[in-house]
């Protein structure tokens, strides 16, 4: 190979589309955390895009638009939500307006919100899909049925396309990253708020992993105050949960992907606040 196909060879090689997503992102604690320090991430890991799940924002459930824009004023390019979606009601026009937030797919037809979304930032097109799952969850569409559909809407739209997982079994999230291979870039699981040490890239070339960890305090239970969970799973006496304080940290994945759209790696992404 001559010098110059060499240089063409490692400039495809290395050339990446970087791109973080973020897990859940928990209370005031995770916002925080989120706007004090990703515009520094984005710059030390030479990120491209980001893509966060917002649905626990408002006290721990919800999203309001005033924090969607802090999050975009933060870096965020698109915003995935969850099971606590509608926990605030006045984010369902923003669901309708804005093509940086998806709902899941897998929703009834008439719920306010894009299906799908594609992000262009010049260099990339990045499509962006949230499915719910089904299992210990509230009844939805069949996702898989879901996927199919919305991957023929956006056809040859974008250059890469992420999944956000929304699922508590890991079986279902597995069997997800499998049926998408090949489809897709990623398949990424959120809504469990614990990080899997199970990333890796599926056959087919889809990045995968169970669940990206939550952006919260990890001293907690699932980011909630601990003592208050555990007072009232052991008396059933009515307690309010507030947002845990303790051990704040961004969970996630960074995924890279070379010239010709294909993953080059997943790597798990985790930041310890130091200061929150
Ligand atoms: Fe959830
Ligand atoms: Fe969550």
């Amino acid at each position: 190979m001559s010098l110059y196909g060499l240089l063409i060879n490692f400039h495809t090689e290395i050339y990446a589309m970087k791109l973080l997503f973020l897990g859940d992102i928990v209370g005031k604690p995770g916002l925080q955390a989120v706007k004090k320090n990703l515009p520094e991430i984005k710059e030390d890991h030479e990120l491209d895009l980001v893509v966060a799940n917002a649905e626990n924002v408002d006290n721990g459930s919800g999203l309001t638009p005033a924090q969607f824009d802090t999050l975009l004023e933060s870096g965020v390019n698109v915003v995935t939500m969850g099971d606590h979606i509608s926990r605030c009601f006045s984010i369902e026009p923003v669901l309708t307006s804005s093509d940086q937030i998806v709902r899941p797919a897998n929703f009834p037809a008439k719920a306010n919100g894009r299906d799908w979304v594609v992000f262009d930032n010049g260099a990339v097109k990045l499509a962006v899909i949230s499915l719910l799952g089904r299992t210990f969850m509230r009844p939805v569409d069949c996702p898989f049925l879901a996927a199919d559909r919305v991957l023929g809407e956006i056809a040859d739209q974008a250059d890469v396309i992420l999944v956000d997982f929304h699922a508590e079994a890991t079986a279902d999230k597995q069997m997800m990253g499998r049926y998408l291979d090949g489809r897709v870039t990623a398949v990424l699981g959120t809504h469990t708020h614990v990080p899997t040490a199970d990333s890796t890239i599926l056959p087919g070339g889809t990045a995968f992993q169970c669940d990206v960890g939550m952006c919260g305090p990890y001293d907690s239970i699932l980011g909630r105050n601990t003592r208050q969970v555990l007072k009232h799973t052991l008396t059933s006496k009515p307690t309010r949960y507030h947002v845990a304080r303790g051990d704040v940290r961004l969970s996630g994945a960074v995924i890279d992907v070379n010239k010709k759209w294909e993953v080059k790696s997943i790597k798990r992404f985790e930041k310890k606040i130091e200061d929150a």
